[in-house]
């Protein structure tokens, strides 16, 4: 449709209808017809169901379902105005995939985009038209819970993969066939929640926001994305929704951003409970002029009348907003086709096909880590007649897709995975019982260990699989303990003392502290949640038909007492340079560094980096560096490359990853791998928060890993 279509829509609209569009409500509420009481806010909402067709847009899923929902409120509604239906679709629809954590170990941002392209499609077939995602909070506490929705703790890698996700999700047009609308979430600084406790407060100054966190929201604006949530959490002192110099000056001045706000689950309203609205009147006049559409909850709806007829909001606030969202479903194409792809036959047709799940293991085995390869224990041999013992809660299980999964996805499990690999060999498992018992607060497993040492005994490789619940993770999952449970860590200490080769397998949403179990395994090998290819994916890990590539995406802590620990902090003015001792700068009885860093990740090829050459003309440097594989396998590396402003007029992190790129190598085959260094990439955000190149001194560091890098000095 055309503006003009749009803006005499506009003004056609009766108050109750602007302020319906104002408002998002779950399904059941519309499609049933004595709509039960909702959670959160709607409990007290005095919506009446003859006020459910005023309703702009519902979160619900199912081709048939929508088609019919729409179909009632296309008649019913007096301009008949096309709902939009949003849902989470983060990783996963039908085919899940890796937990974002994991994608970003992939360090290839064209994966996030095939795995984000492939769930659009599936779930713009079954009916959804703008998904909340991807989330772009930057992670620095692996106690929060949702560190498993981000991709990690570096703003530069946090910016490609985001925008490589909107791009899958909305392609060049969300109108398009298999497109869905990208809503980026959640602003602003949702993760950095104090001490790591899902919901609570935010304090940091405006200079690291726009610094670190603000790069990932940037690059899904700049990427297009046509939605914006807010955050449950305070940022300075008033809640991000309702905060003015968040939304206005950044969001909207800044950014430039034209979309539609939304607010988080109930987010308006609990502005109350913060302690900063004083009722639903004071929710909407302070959350409506910053965002568009509230998310459950119906403080606009009503309240904006009588607060417009006090002078507390105006008509062109309501207009500005209905505008905008008008614009999201004609740029969906929802007035020319309010069903968009909702099509049952479709969702059956792409539901687990072959391309779909050859798409989900290349990501899956891309997303893997390997931590530790003592004596070279890994790669299996899959010819030869070994036995394995392969003993955990993880071995034989479908909890292996985090919390934003369907739980009834086809799981491929370690167990079926290795059995399709290792065809010659014969598998043993013990104590496979899945994570159920709750023991202070998380997941423990029955203790079979004295049975599983037993049956593994005589088993020449012993594989330990071992994690945490998905339930753990995710959103409202903090924790401060993030030690593995007591029988899982006893199983990996008493199957190790059999004297066999072994090899652990963890499965997690975040960076668990695997430290006390590194003596007691030769491999360690970090799993995540993989998504339903898990098993295959694995498998192809073990055996080598996979040769391991990821990297950290985030640090891994020493232990819970060191968190935040991230590769990219200040220096201070006393640094420890490695030693532990009195009046420097580092704790007593820990390093500072990470157990194993950003960037991090073994792979079972050597590259030896060489040539480490340096250009400068005018103000371009060029930085290069000759990768070989001294190996006789053939593998994929990760050349990155971090630079450090020696001295600003803000103090500069010690590195920033400012680019990297993969490189494929044969055995023994070598290759240069070039970076250009512009003044963009050696500027940074000043005392004012905006970008700014000072001349001067800067390191410029190329490696294959944020603690292995060669260093060499340039002056601009
Ligand atoms: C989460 C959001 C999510 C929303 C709707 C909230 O609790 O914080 O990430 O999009 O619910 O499901």
């Amino acid at each position: 449709m055309t503006q003009e279509y749009i803006k005499n829509l506009l003004k056609d609209m009766t108050l109750k209808e602007k302020l319906g569009e104002m408002t998002q409500i779950p399904t059941d509420f519309l499609a049933e017809t004595n709509a039960p009481a909702a959670p959160g806010p709607l409990t007290k909402s005095k919506i009446t169901k003859e006020d459910l067709i005023y309703i702009g847009s519902c979160y619900a899923t199912g081709a048939a379902r929508v088609r019919a929902i729409q179909e009632k409120h296309m008649k019913e509604h007096p301009h008949h105005i096309p709902l939009v239906f949003t849902a989470d679709i983060i990783y996963s629809y039908h085919t899940v995939f890796p937990i974002p954590l994991a994608m970003s170990c992939s360090f290839n941002p064209a994966l996030y985009t095939l795995a984000t392209s492939v769930i659009a499609k599936e779930a713009s077939a079954d009916g959804v038209q703008v998904t909340f995602a991807p989330m772009a909070d930057l992670v620095r506490d692996p106690r929060w819970g949702r560190v498993m929705e981000s991709p990690g703790e570096d703003p530069y890698l946090n910016a490609q993969m985001i925008s490589a996700a909107v791009k899958g999700f909305q392609g060049d047009d969300p109108k398009a066939p298999g497109k869905l609308g990208s809503c980026v979430k959640h602003f602003a600084a949702y993760s950095a929640s104090e001490a790591g406790r899902d919901y609570n407060s935010v304090d940091m100054s405006k200079g690291t926001f726009c610094e670190y966190y603000l790069s990932g929201y940037k690059a899904a604006i700049d990427a297009g994305c046509k939605m914006v949530m807010t955050s449950f959490n305070i940022l300075d002192r008033v809640p991000s929704g309702a905060n003015k110099e968040v939304y206005q000056d950044i969001l909207r001045d800044m950014l430039k951003f034209k979309g539609v706000v939304i607010s988080d689950y109930a987010a308006a309203d609990e502005t109350i409970e913060h302690g900063f609205s004083a009722d639903a009147m004071e929710v909407a006049e302070h959350y409506l002029p910053n965002c568009d559409i509230e998310l459950v909850g119906s403080d606009y709806y009503e309240c904006a009348e009588q607060l417009i007829k006090e002078g507390r909001l105006s008509m062109e606030d309501i207009d500005k907003a209905v505008l905008r969202i008008l614009n999201l479903k004609n740029d969906l194409g929802l007035f020319e086709n309010p069903y968009k792809d909702a099509d049952p036959e479709l969702v059956k047709k792409l539901g687990g096909c072959e391309e779909h799940l050859k798409a989900a293991r290349e990501v899956a085995s891309r997303s893997i880590v390997l931590l530790q390869n003592n004596n070279k224990v890994l790669p299996l041999c899959k010819h030869e007649h070994i036995k394995i013992g392969i003993a955990g809660p993880f071995t034989d299980t479908i909890q292996a897709l985090g919390g934003w999964a369907l739980p009834e996805a086809p799981v491929v499990t370690l167990l079926e995975g290795m059995q399709r690999k290792f065809p010659n060999a014969e598998i043993v498992t013990a104590m496979t019982g899945e994570l159920g018992a709750m023991q202070d607060g998380i997941f423990d497993v029955e203790d079979c260990v004295a049975e599983a040492v037993e049956r593994l005994k005589d088993c020449d490789i012993i594989i330990s699989a071992i994690g945490e619940h998905p339930l753990d993770t995710g959103e409202s999952a903090s924790r401060t303990i993030l030690r593995m449970s007591d029988h899982q860590e006893k199983l990996v200490r008493e199957l190790h003392r059999l004297g066999k080769p072994t090899v652990t397998l963890v499965f997690s949403g975040r960076p668990l502290e695997i430290r006390p179990l590194l003596p007691y395994t030769d491999a360690m090998v970090q799993c995540w949640f993989l998504g339903v290819e898990c098993g295959n994916a694995i498998a192809d890990v073990l055996s080598g038909d996979w040769n391991p590539s990821g990297k950290l995406s985030m640090s891994f802590p020493q232990t819970v007492g060191q968190i935040p620990v991230y590769y990219n902090h200040y220096n201070t003015g006393r640094p420890a340079h490695g030693k532990r001792q009195r009046y420097v700068s580092c704790y007593l009885d820990c390093p500072n560094e990470p157990l194993y860093p950003f960037g991090f990740g073994l792979s079972y090829s050597e590259f030896a980096f060489s040539d480490f050459l340096i250009k400068t003309q005018g103000e371009t440097v060029k930085a290069s560096v000759t990768v070989e594989n001294v190996s006789d396998i053939a593998g994929t590396e990760t050349v990155q490359l971090y630079i450090r402003d020696v001295a600003a007029q803000v103090v500069r992190p010690v590195k920033e990853l400012k680019g990297f790129r993969q490189v494929n190598l044969e055995a023994h085959e070598k290759a240069t791998v070039e970076f250009t260094i512009t003044r963009d990439t050696l500027s940074f955000i000043g005392r004012d928060c905006k970008p700014i190149f000072e001349h001067g001194d800067f390191d410029i560091m190329i490696g294959n890993s944020s603690d292995n890098v060669m260093c060499e000095r340039i002056t601009l």
